[in-house]
Formats: C-alpha cells, sequence, structure tokens
C-alpha cells in the first residue's frame, strides 16, 4: 500500500534499510554496490532501492535534510512497510579537535533541542534518544572485521545549519559531551522507539566547526564508502 510519500508495495522494501540524506546518493550505493536493484519511490525524486548485497536483500532509500524530514519517511518505513532496522549513513560537523575529517563515528545517543519526541508523542522530557544496542553492537563487530576505526560518542541533532551565535557549539559540547553536529538522528531513534524496531546511525566527519576545515563534494563521495560498506554488510 502507498503511502503519501512513498510509492511503493509492501513486499518492494527490505527489511533493513540504509538511509543517506541524498537521494542521489542512495542512487550511488544501488549502482555501486547492489544486484538486482529496483527502484521503489520516485515520490518527490527521494529515490528508493531495493537489491542484493552478498546474496542478501537490503534497501537504500533518501532520507532528505533534517528532522521534519526523515521523520516522515523512518516513520512510514517502519508502521507500514514493515522495515524493521534503519541505519542513518550521514555526514557530521565535528566539535572537537580530537576527531579528524573523514573519521567515521557512530552514535551512541542522540541529543538534541528539538520539539520533535515532545509533538510526536508528549516525550516533554525527552532531550536524549537512543539507537538500538544489538544494531549498534552489529555495527561495530562489523568495521572491526572490515577493519575500519570507528569513534563512539553522544551526536547532537540540531535544527538549525546556520546559527547566528557560532561559538554556542562548545556549550553544546561542555554540557552534553557531544562530539558532533548533523540534523536527523535524534528524529530516527525516537521513531523507532515508538514503533517498536531499531535504528543506528554512522557518520563521516565533513567539516570541523573547531578548525573550520571542510571537505569537497567529491572527497565526501569517495570518503563516504568506508561507512557505506560497514553499514551494508549489516544486511540480514
Ligand atoms: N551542522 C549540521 N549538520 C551538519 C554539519 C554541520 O556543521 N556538517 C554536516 N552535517
Amino acid at each position: 500500500m502507498a503511502t503519501p510519500h512513498i510509492n511503493a508495495k509492501k513486499g518492494d522494501i527490505a527489511k533493513t534499510v540504509l538511509m543517506p540524506g541524498d537521494p542521489l546518493r542512495a542512487k550511488f550505493i544501488a549502482d555501486t554496490y547492489l544486484k538486482d536493484v529496483k527502484r521503489f519511490n520516485t515520490v518527490r525524486n527521494m529515490f528508493g532501492y531495493t537489491g542484493t548485497y552478498n546474496g542478501k536483500t537490503i534497501s537504500v532509500m533518501g532520507s532528505g535534510m533534517g528532522m521534519p524530514s526523515i521523520g516522515i519517511y523512518s516513520y512510514e518505513l517502519y508502521q507500514f512497510f514493515g522495515v524493521e532496522n534503519i541505519i542513518r549513513i550521514g555526514s557530521c560537523g565535528a566539535y572537537t579537535d580530537e576527531i579528524d575529517l573523514y573519521d567515521v563515528l557512530l552514535a551512541s545517543s542522540a541529543y538534541s533541542e528539538s520539539s520533535y519526541a515532545k509533538v510526536q508523542s508528549g516525550d516533554y522530557d525527552e532531550a536524549y534518544t537512543y539507537p538500538s544496542k544489538s544494531l549498534n553492537d552489529n555495527i561495530e563487530a562489523q568495521a572491526k572485521a572490515l577493519n575500519i576505526p570507528i569513534t563512539k560518542g553522544v551526536i547532537h541533532s540540531s535544527d538549525v545549519f546556520y546559527r547566528e551565535h557560532f561559538d554556542d557549539y562548545k556549550t553544546i559540547y561542555k554540557k552534553h559531551q557531544a562530539i558532533a553536529v548533523e540534523m536527523e538522528s535524534f528524529a530516527l531513534f525516537h521513531n523507532a522507539k515508538v514503533t517498536g524496531k531499531k535504528a543506528a546511525c554512522l557518520l563521516t566527519v565533513s567539516d570541523s566547526l573547531v578548525t573550520k576545515a571542510a571537505t569537497s563534494s567529491e572527497e565526501r563521495q569517495n570518503a563516504f564508502t568506508k561507512m557505506m560498506e560497514i553499514a551494508l554488510s549489516i544486511a540480514e
């Protein structure tokens, strides 16, 4: 049954979905890594694909940017298409000089000032949401097997990319121990909680708020392959 934002049939989507922000990155993953690929979504060009990786079925779909966008797509995938696991694979900005450009991070929790959880289910105290422990354990084991170092830590999910008070990130780093910023994982983890499903978030560092270093989109594309290979190996 199609939903307002995904024009697929229930069996079209695998139990595990990888979600980059950019639908063209979803296409890149499908073209580069998957066999027997079928596109299952075209609504708003938020492309989604299902195929096989090492003989196992897996899907990949764009989430768009920000919590309202990933909130819609992840909810529909969990609630209406039988999806069990969503692994976000995104980019982030470093809040500490202890992590470098292109490092791969795994979210141990997501801190946010967002009203997403309050509005979605009345969780008024919820400043942190959490990934699935079993998915995180699986991701850490796969990263080890592939010899890819990953750093686990609190991630700040922000509603704002362009801030007037840029240095505020230092307070968030100190108060919440958030090592990096992105814009989606808090809502994804919340949706997994309310639907009884699983989520995790792998990130590649694309810029640093400390050093102001940034990467080009071409460099990012190449660096992201490490993170994609870890996530793809989670296919069930
Ligand atoms: N802010 C928010 N999200 C991001 C950033 C950032 O600096 N870099 C990559 N995703």
